[in-house]
C-alpha cells in the first residue's frame, strides 16, 4: 500500500493536520471539474429563434406531428432530417432512477422537513450531476403538488402543505438541476392531490383556491426557477383532464406566466389528440396514442389544429434543445460519474437535515453511547434500510445504511445490538393463514363476475407480488376467492390483503364490503382488525380484477398478537434501551393508490409489546407524512420521525440518537390526530353516489357508462394549519414544529408602522441559542390581514430562514415582504389584490409558536 504513490500523498495530508479538510478538498476540486462541464441553459436569444425557425421549415407536417409523442418509454423522438437527437429522460423525486442504482436522497417531503433552500439547491445540483451521469438531459421532477390528505400516496414525493414553503424550495432545487445543464419538469400540473383513481378523478376547486394553494409554487418554478419542462396529471380539473385544460395550460402556464419550455403529459395521461393539441399539450408521454399523424394530420387539414399549433409545440422542442445545447455536445462528460462520493454526502446531509425530533419526554434523547451496553433495535423499518416509498420514484441506491446497520456502525463492536424483525413478511401471513375447508377459487370469464365461472379450491390465497408493472393482459376474466375462516381463541384478528399495480380488489366479512379506500389501482396492501370469540367462524369473500397478466394478490388472517414475535419483546427487556424502527415503506405507501393513515398492519401491536418490555422505546417512523399515534404515543418517550431519508438514512438516524447530530427538521405538513379531523377529510373522497366500482382503467378510459368521482375542493384554503389557527383547534404536532437538543428565543422584532401597500416590507429580529449545544432553528414568519375585506385564513407562512449557532450565539434575521405576502387572489377582478388597512406579523418556531408579534398599517 504504501508504494502507491497515491496513498503516500494521501497519508503526508494526514501528518501535516488537514486529514479534515481532506472530503472539503476533494469535492472542491470535484465540484469546479464538474462546474467547468456543467453547461447551464444560456438564455433565449434571436440567434436561437431564428435558428429554430429555420429548422421547423424544414420538417413536413408528418415529421413535426412524429415530435410531439415519446419513444421507448423514455425518450424524445429524433429528426435526423435536421440534426435533432433524442432527448432522454429519467425519474426523478429522489433520485435518478430510471437508468440503473443511483444515489437515493432524503428528497420530496424529507427535502421540504430541512427548510433549507441551499440544501435544495445542493440536491438539485446533484440529481443534475447524477443525470449528466447517464446522458440524460431531463430530470422528470420534482414533484410540488400540495400534501392536502395525509394519505394521499405521492406526498412523499411533494413537499409541503404549504404553498409559500414549496415555492421557496423548488426555486433553488430547479436552478441546481439546470445548472448542470439538465431540464427539470415541475410536475403533476395541477391538482393532483390524490392518487386514488389517478385518471379519472375530477378535482373541482375554485379560481382563489387554485391561485392562493395549488398554483403558487408551479408559478415559482416557471417565473422564478425558469423551468424549461411541465409535466402535466392524471386528473381532470374542472371537468376537463390536464392535458387538455384550457385554463390551466393556456390561460395560466402559458399565458399569465408566460411558460416558454414544454409541457408534456404524465405517462399515458392523454386521453384526446384534438384536444390535447389545441390546449397546450406539447409533447405526449410516453408515446404518441392521441398527438399523432392519424389524428393530427387530417385534423390540421380539416383546420381542427392549425399547423401554427403543431409548430409552436415543434418550436419549444427545438429551442430548449438548443438553450441546452443537447445538438452540439454529449450529455454525458468525463466529470460525472454514476458513483458519486460527493452525491453521497449531499444525500448524507439532507437525511441529517431533514430528522424532525416530535417527541422527547424527560429528554430520554441523546443516548449516551458511553451507558449503553446493550441496545434492542426492532421493527420492519431497521433493515433493510427504507431508502423511499413506491412507483416511478422509486430509486435503487448502490449501497444504503439501514437504521440497524447505522446503529451498530455508530456503537462499534463493544455494544450488543440485539436486532429483531419483530414482524413476519407479509406473504408468511398469507402462506401461514388457515382457512378452515380450503379456499374457492372462481375465475369468471369477464370483467364484472358474471357468467359461469371455473372453479378450483386451493389451500391459501398467497400469489402477491410486490411487482409495481407487469406484461398487459386484456383477456376478460376476474375472481373470487370464497373462504371460511374459524378463530381457535378469542381475540383482535386481522385480516389482510393485497394487489400489485394496477390490480384492484374488494374484500368483505360476513357479507360486510371491508373496502376502506377508493383506490382503483389498488396495491397499497388493505387491513381490518375483527374481534372474534374463540370457535366463532366468518365468511370471508373477495373480489379480485387483475390488471395485468397472472394473478398478484394475496389474503390471509391471523390473530394480531401473534404476528409480534417473541424476540422482539424478549430482546427489549433484555436491552438498555429499545430502538422500534416503523412506519411505512415502498410497499405500504406508493404512486398510484392512497395509503392508509394507520401504521401498516401489525405495527402498532409491536410498538405495545416492545413498549411494555422497556420503558425506554424509541420510535422511529418512515412514511411521507402524519399517522395515527392515538393508540401508542403516550407508551414511549421518543419519537423521530425519518421521513423517507435515502441512502444515508441509518447514519444519520443513528446520529440523531446518540447526538452526534442535533435534530433540525421542523414538520412540512401538520399532523392530524385522527384521518376524520384532517380539514379535507368531509370532502377528499368523492361525494355519495358517485361511481366507486370495482374496474381497471383501460386504454386510459374508464368503462362507457362510468360516471367520473368528483374530488370536491370544499376546504378551500383551509389546508393544513391555515384551518388548524383560523379554528384555533389544534392538531397533534403543528406545521413547523420539531424539537432539538439545544432551545432557542426569539427577540427585537422590527418592522414599519406603516408602509405603503405594493412596497417591499423588511422584518428583523435576532434568533439566539439559549442552550448547551450547537443547533439550527427556523425562524418562521406569519402574516394576518385582519382588516380583510375577504375571509382569509388567519395566518400564512410568508418568510422562513434556516439559522445555525453555537450555544450562546445570537444572529440578526432580516425577511423582505414583498407585495405577494400581503395579497390575496381576487375572484371578481381576477387578480391579486391587497386590502389596505392592519396586518400583523408573527415570528417563532411553528405555526403555533409566534412569540414575536408587530402590527403594520399598510397605506
Ligand atoms: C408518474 C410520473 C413519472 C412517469 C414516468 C408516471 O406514472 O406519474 O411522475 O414521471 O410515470 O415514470
Amino acid at each position: 500500500m504504501m508504494n502507491n504513490p497515491r496513498n503516500f500523498s494521501i497519508q503526508s495530508l494526514f501528518s501535516v493536520g488537514v486529514a479534515a479538510l481532506l472530503p472539503m478538498l476533494l469535492g472542491c476540486a470535484l465540484t469546479m471539474a464538474v462546474q467547468a462541464t456543467a453547461q447551464a441553459p444560456v438564455p433565449d436569444s434571436p440567434a436561437i429563434e431564428a435558428q429554430a425557425r429555420a429548422m421547423v421549415a424544414k420538417l413536413t407536417l408528418e415529421q413535426k406531428i412524429e415530435l410531439l409523442g415519446g419513444v421507448n418509454e423514455m425518450f424524445t423522438h429524433p429528426a435526423p432530417a435536421i440534426g435533432l437527437p433524442r432527448f432522454k429522460m429519467s425519474d426523478a423525486s429522489v433520485g435518478v432512477r430510471t437508468w440503473g442504482p443511483t444515489t437515493a436522497y432524503a428528497g420530496g417531503v424529507a427535502l421540504a422537513a430541512t427548510w433549507d433552500r441551499e440544501f435544495a439547491r445542493r440536491l438539485g445540483e446533484g440529481l443534475g450531476r447524477d443525470a449528466r451521469a447517464r446522458s440524460v438531459n431531463f430530470l422528470l421532477g420534482p414533484g410540488v403538488n400540495i400534501a392536502r390528505s395525509p394519505v394521499t400516496g405521492r406526498n412523499f414525493e411533494y413537499l409541503s402543505e404549504d404553498p409559500f414553503l414549496n415555492a421557496a424550495m423548488v426555486v433553488p432545487y430547479i436552478e441546481g438541476v439546470q445548472s448542470q445543464g439538465v431540464v427539470a419538469t415541475v410536475k403533476h400540473f395541477a391538482l393532483n392531490n390524490q392518487e386514488f383513481n389517478r385518471h379519472n378523478t375530477d378535482s373541482q376547486a375554485d379560481e382563489r383556491t387554485m391561485r392562493e394553494i395549488y398554483l403558487p409554487a408551479f408559478e415559482a418554478a416557471v417565473t422564478k426557477g425558469h423551468v424549461d419542462a411541465v409535466m402535466d396529471s392524471y386528473n381532470l380539473i374542472n371537468g376537463a383532464h390536464a392535458t387538455q385544460n384550457e385554463f390551466l395550460n393556456l390561460k395560466v402556464l402559458k399565458g399569465d406566466w408566460g411558460f416558454q419550455g414544454i409541457l408534456m403529459s404524465d405517462w399515458d395521461a392523454t386521453y384526446d389528440g384534438v384536444a390535447a393539441a389545441n390546449n397546450g399539450l406539447d409533447l405526449e408521454m410516453p408515446n404518441a396514442r392521441f398527438m399523432d399523424a392519424q389524428t393530427l394530420v387530417p385534423a390540421v387539414k380539416n383546420g381542427l389544429v392549425k399547423e401554427s399549433t403543431i409548430d409552436d409545440k415543434v418550436m419549444r422542442l427545438l429551442r430548449v434543445g438548443l438553450r441546452y445545447g443537447f445538438l452540439d455536445r454529449p450529455q454525458w462528460a468525463p466529470a460525472y460519474s454514476t458513483y458519486s462520493v460527493a452525491d453521497r454526502a449531499v444525500a448524507l446531509d439532507g437525511a441529517r437535515e431533514s430528522l424532525t425530533l416530535l417527541r422527547n419526554e424527560g429528554g430520554v434523547l441523546p443516548l449516551d453511547p458511553a451507558k449503553v451496553k446493550t441496545i434492542a433495535v426492532i421493527g420492519p423499518s431497521a433493515y433493510p434500510a427504507v431508502t423511499g416509498g413506491g412507483g416511478s420514484s422509486e430509486a435503487q441506491a448502490f449501497d444504503s445504511v439501514s437504521i440497524l446497520t447505522g446503529i451498530a456502525n455508530l456503537l462499534g463492536p463493544d455494544v450488543h445490538v440485539l436486532y429483531s424483525r419483530g414482524l413476519p413478511d407479509m406473504n408468511e401471513v398469507f402462506w401461514k393463514s388457515h382457512w378452515e375447508s380450503g379456499v374457492e377459487v372462481a375465475t369468471f370469464p369477464s370483467r364484472n363476475f358474471t357468467g359461469t365461472p371455473e372453479t378450483a379450491k386451493v389451500p391459501v390465497i398467497a400469489e402477491w407480488k410486490p411487482d409495481w408493472w407487469g406484461p398487459a393482459d386484456k383477456s376478460p376474466r376476474c375472481i373470487r376467492y370464497s373462504a371460511s375462516f374459524k378463530a381457535d381463541k378469542a381475540g383482535k384478528y386481522l385480516l389482510l390483503a393485497a394487489a400489485a399495480g394496477s390490480d384492484t380488489f374488494k374484500a368483505s366479512i360476513d357479507g360486510r364490503v371491508l373496502q376502506s379506500s377508493h383506490n382503483v389501482e389498488g396495491q397499497a396492501p388493505q387491513f381490518w382488525t375483527i374481534d372474534l370469540n374463540a370457535g366463532q367462524k366468518v365468511n370471508i369473500v373477495a373480489d379480485y380484477l387483475p390488471g395485468f397478466a397472472g394473478v398478484r394478490f394475496g389474503m390471509g388472517m391471523a390473530l394480531e398478537k401473534d404476528l409480534v414475535s417473541a424476540e422482539a419483546a424478549e430482546f427489549a427487556a433484555k436491552a438498555d434501551v429499545a430502538v422500534v424502527a416503523v412506519g411505512f415503506s415502498g410497499s405500504t405507501e406508493s404512486e398510484g393508490g392512497d395509503r392508509t393513515f394507520q401504521l401498516p398492519w401489525g405495527q402498532e401491536a409491536l410498538i405495545k409489546a416492545v413498549a411494555e418490555a422497556n420503558s425506554r422505546t424509541i420510535v422511529t417512523l418512515t412514511g411521507g407524512g402524519g399517522t395515527d399515534m392515538r393508540n401508542w404515543l403516550d407508551k414511549v418517550p421518543a419519537v423521530l420521525h425519518a421521513w423517507y431519508p435515502g441512502q444515508e438514512g441509518g447514519t444519520a438516524v443513528a446520529e440523531v440518537l446518540f447526538g452526534k447530530h442535533n435534530p433540525e427538521g421542523k414538520l412540512p405538513v401538520s399532523f392530524d390526530r385522527s384521518l376524520e379531523e384532517n380539514p379535507s377529510a368531509a370532502y377528499y373522497y368523492p361525494v355519495a353516489g358517485a361511481d366507486t366500482s370495482l374496474h381497471v382503467a383501460e386504454d386510459n378510459k374508464p368503462p362507457v357508462d362510468y360516471v367520473i368521482p368528483h374530488v370536491n375542493y370544499g376546504d378551500k384554503l383551509m389546508v393544513g394549519y391555515r384551518y388548524w389557527t383560523t379554528t384555533g383547534k389544534h392538531p397533534l404536532f403543528p406545521f413547523g414544529f420539531g424539537l432539538s437538543y439545544t432551545t432557542f428565543s426569539f427577540a427585537n422584532l422590527q418592522a414599519p408602522a406603516t408602509a405603503a401597500s405594493g412596497s417591499t416590507v423588511p422584518v428583523s429580529f435576532d434568533v439566539t441559542n439559549t442552550g448547551s449545544v450547537a443547533g439550527a432553528e427556523v425562524a418562521q414568519l406569519y402574516v394576518s390581514d385582519p382588516s380583510t375585506k375577504v375571509s382569509r385564513p388567519e395566518r400564512e407562512l410568508k418568510g422562513f430562514e434556516k439559522v445555525r449557532l453555537a450555544p450562546g450565539e445570537t444572529k440578526h434575521v432580516t425577511l423582505n415582504l414583498d407585495a405577494r405576502a400581503f395579497s390575496y387572489w381576487d375572484e371578481v377582478a381576477h387578480k391579486w389584490t391587497i386590502d389596505p388597512g392592519k396586518f400583523v406579523i408573527r415570528v417563532g418556531d411553528s405555526s403555533e409558536s409566534t412569540p414575536l408579534s408587530a402590527e403594520l398599517m399598510l397605506k
